[in-house]
């Protein structure tokens, strides 16, 4: 499993004037394989590094930002995806509220992720966490009850240590 899956989970509700975000963007690599599926969105990355929207300006608007703290409007964007950089994120539970803040009702949200009660993630968590990381890894089962606090109807996939939470913004809350 990798995150060949992006776009695929967008659903009919993503239109020709669909906007996408990529947080924790990087370099756009997610942004890079949604677009192999829809060229049709507009793309945003959000990332925090000035030096990684260099390259990931190319692919898309950027905007130097924390998922803590999006720069959009209430309810102005179809699709949010978050490859590999949730672990990262000072604040889950508050970059969560926003996503559920940003996105239009029936949006998607797209999460890869690693498991850290898996050998492979619990080794990836400990990595991170001794090079300074947050760390923030959480079981498949976990992420899934904060995505449904935050409003959104989850799916998981799971392959071995690797997952990917697909959400649907919930339409009443
Ligand atoms: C492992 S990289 C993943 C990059 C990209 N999504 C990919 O799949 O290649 C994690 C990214 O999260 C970013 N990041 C760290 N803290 C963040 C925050 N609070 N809000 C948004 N992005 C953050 C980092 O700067 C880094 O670019």
């Amino acid at each position: 499993m990798g995150t060949r899956g992006v776009g695929a989970g967008v659903g009919p509700s993503a239109t020709r004037w669909g906007s996408s975000l990529d947080v924790g963007g990087g370099t756009a690599v997610l942004t890079r394989l949604a677009q192999d599926r829809r060229r049709d969105l507009v793309y945003h990355i959000v990332e925090p590094q000035k030096g990684m929207l260099r390259y990931a300006r190319a692919y898309g608007e950027i905007h130097q930002a924390h998922a803590e703290d999006l720069p959009f409007e209430h309810g102005s964007v179809q699709m949010i995806m978050v490859g590999e950089a949730l672990h990262h994120f000072v604040d889950p539970k508050i970059a969560f509220a926003e996503f559920a803040r940003v996105l239009v009702p029936g949006g998607g949200l797209f999460i890869f992720e690693f498991d850290p009660s898996r050998t492979m993630g619990r080794f990836m968590a400990t990595g991170e966490r001794l090079l300074g990381e947050p760390g923030h890894f959480f079981t498949p089962d976990i992420l899934a009850v904060m995505a449904r606090e935050a409003g959104f109807l989850p799916n998981l996939k799971t392959r071995g240590w690797k997952y990917v939470l697909l959400g649907r913004r919930e339409l009443t809350s």
